[in-house]
This record gives structure tokens, sequence and C-alpha cells, in this order.
């Protein structure tokens, strides 16, 4: 089968990270967003993967012809003209994605991270006859997401996107399965896929859901990128635990790159993950934080809570915490306090940020 994945939008959510590069390809769990589902595209079988793309493409297409090799996949882009919204990308990828022999194909949100249970998914669409399957997981505040009501026999009965009240909190988890007829619902041009296609194909009972079992989480914003690193470490611990540091001075679960410089003394974790050529000091205390490619941790300072950007430094005694997000190449000097700032690249901090807050 064929497959496209959603990578528009200009990830305002993640900012500052997003100015340098744009939010699939940021590292989680030390390899970027996007290539978690690539991978897991491949191995469902695929041999194409379109990235429908608005916004730098070339970036995306460079970074990528590395991966097309290393996992022997098909990867094209398709870029719009302008943002086409959550459907009309498929529109105009519609010679990719139909082949002829009515095969269905996968759809993916670049943002949502789980264990993409995309072969049992492709099977329990073909068993059911659905013209369109939309894998689906419990949250509490589904308020954010698309809500799907159901009848007992898993057909949507109602798809609401950003409910204002409340109507069920099972919700869309941003992954699907649809046959090529869906593109004849699909005009090219702007268009919402949870607002207008998926409403369209419930009316006429033809949508249907599967039930995510494990973990789930949109990675689009700092918070909860620093929680699904959380969850995908505690699923890594489970599936494949030689990938997770282990020693003294680890606690929980914690990943650190083959290039990485770690020194004396340091107290590492629960849920870090460490990039690329970081050069972590003696006495470094990290705590549930994301070092990207890099990051210099000196002597005795301490990273709890937050994300740091490529390349950036973080001074003797400071301290980072409390949701901070630094961009790339930042010095913060000896000493300093950074309190839930928000740090676009290359600045340098001299003096505390005590309030959380954008430093520009
Ligand atoms: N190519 C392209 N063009 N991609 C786009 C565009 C566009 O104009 N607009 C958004 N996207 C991509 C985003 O990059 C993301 O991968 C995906 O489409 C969904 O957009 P988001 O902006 O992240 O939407 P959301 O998180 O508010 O809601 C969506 O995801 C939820 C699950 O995380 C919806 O699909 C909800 O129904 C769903 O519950
Ligand atoms: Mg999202």
């Amino acid at each position: 089968p064929k497959a496209l994945v959603l990578v528009g939008g200009y990830g305002t959510r993640l900012r500052p990270l997003t100015l340098t590069v744009p939010k699939p390809i940021i590292d989680f769990g030390n390899k970027p967003m996007i290539c978690h589902q690539i991978e897991a595209l491949k191995e469902a079988g695929c041999d194409e993967v379109v990235l429908a793309i608005n916004y730098r493409p070339q970036v995306m297409m460079d970074f990528l012809k590395e991966w097309e090799e290393k996992l022997g996949i098909k990867i094209t882009c398709s870029q719009e003209p302008e943002p086409m919204g959550t459907a009309g990308p498929l529109a105009l990828a519609r010679h990719i994605l139909e082949d002829g022999h009515g095969t269905p194909f996968f759809v993916l949100n670049s943002d949502v991270i789980c264990e993409y249970p995309l072969k049992e998914m492709l099977e329990v669409h073909r068993a059911s006859g659905a013209e369109a399957t939309i894998l689906v997981t419990k949250v509490e505040d589904p308020s954010k997401y698309g809500v799907v009501v159901t009848t007992p026999d898993g057909r949507v009965d109602r798809f609401v996107e950003k409910p204002r009240v409340f109507v069920g909190d099972r919700i869309n988890a941003g992954i699907y399965c649809l046959n090529p007829s869906v593109l004849d619902r699909i005009q090219p041009r702007p268009t919402s896929i949870e607002k207008e296609v998926f409403p369209a194909i419930a009316a006429d009972g033809r949508l249907h859901t599967m039930n995510l079992e494990g973990y789930w989480m949109d990675v689009g914003q700092p918070k909860d990128y620093l929680t699904g690193l959380g969850l995908h470490l505690a699923c890594v611990r489970n599936r494949r635990p030689q990938e997770l540091a282990a020693g003294e001075g680890v606690r929980g679960d914690v990943i650190i790159d083959d290039t990485a410089v770690i020194g004396q003394n340091c107290l590492i974790g629960p849920n870090v993950s460490i990039g690329k050529l970081c050069v972590i000091g003696d006495g470094v205390r990290l705590s549930n934080c994301v070092l990207l490619h890099r990051v210099t941790v000196k002597n005795y300072a301490r990273v709890s809570d937050s994300i740091v950007g490529w390349g950036s430094s973080v001074g003797s005694w400071a301290r980072v915490d409390n949701k901070a997000v630094i961009g790339e190449d930042v010095v913060i000097r000896d000493e300093i306090y950074m309190n839930g700032a928000i740090v676009l690249p290359h600045k340098e901090i001299k003096e505390s940020v005590l309030d959380p807050g954008t430093i520009i």
C-alpha cells in the first residue's frame, strides 16, 4: 500500500524549535519524529510514502534522502501551492495514492506518537468492508481533538471536531486507512478531512473505528512532547530495553546517543533523552528533559521539565526548569536561573529569568 503523511503547518506550538527545522524532523526519542512513522509504514508493507508539505519542502527532502536509503522506502514530496488543510492534500496526491486496484492507503498526522498498529488496521479495515477506518484512543480532555461517537458494532455515528460541549472521550488518533473511493469525496482545494469528509462518510454508515492499544500522544506542543517522551521510553523499556541507558547515575528511563559524552557523578533521569554529540559536565542533574544535538551542559548545572535546542549551552551551576524551551544556539551563562523561559535562537542569556515568558 501507499501512504500519505500530513506534514504541513508551521508548528507554531513548538516554537522556537520550529524556527530552526520543520516540526516533523525534530528528534523525538533521539530519532526524527517522522522517521518513527515512516519506519512503521515500511514495517506494514508500504512501498511509497508521500509527504504533503506546504512549508520549506527542500529542507525536509534533503533531510529525508538519507532516510530513504536507510529505510528502503520511496519518499516523495507533494507540495501545496497554498495550505490545503487535512483533506486537500489527498486530492493533490491522488495519482500516487490510487494504484488502479482499489488498494486502501494510509493517512497519518505527522505529530502523533504511538505503536502504530498498521498491519492490524489494514486487516480490520478490509474485514469490516468500511470505506474508511480511523484509529481511536481515549483521552481525559477531548476538547482539543476530534471526538467520535460509535454504535455498538464500531461504526461511527458522529464525528465532532474540537467539540465545545462533551460528546464523548474517544478521539481520532490521527491515523486512517482509506479506500480510494474517499478521493471522490475530496476537491483539490483547502478542506478539512475532520470537518467535511469524515462526517459525510459517517452519514453513509461507512466510517469505522479501531481501538488503539497502548500509549498515544499528539506531541505538537512542549508539555505534551515531554509527557509523550515518558510514555515512549516506558514502551522502549518493555520492547527493547537494550536501547536504554543503564549504569550508575541513571534513574528510570533514559536514552543517550552513543556520541554523547557524560562527565563524572551525574544523576540522569527519569525520562531524559540526550542527543548526538552532547557534552555533559560533572555533577549535572537532568530529569524529564530533552537535549537535542550538540548541547553542552556544564558542571553542576540542572535541567528539568524542559527542552534544550541544538548547539545551545547551559552554564555551570545554572538551572533550567518549569517547561523552558531553549531555541538553537543559545548561551546560558553560569549560575543563571531560567524559570519556564521560551528563548528564541542565537541569544546569550546573562540575567536570570524568574517568571515564565518569551525572550526575543
Ligand atoms: N500538508 C498539510 N497542509 N498538512 C497540514 C495542513 C495543511 O494545510 N494543516 C495541518 N496539517 C497537518 C499538521 O502538520 C498535522 O500533522 C496534521 O495535519 C493535523 O493538524 P494539527 O494542526 O496538528 O491538528 P490538531 O492536532 O489540532 O487535530 C488533528 O489531530 C488530532 C489528533 O492529534 C485532528 O485530526 C483531530 O481530529 C485529531 O484528534
Ligand atoms: Mg496535532
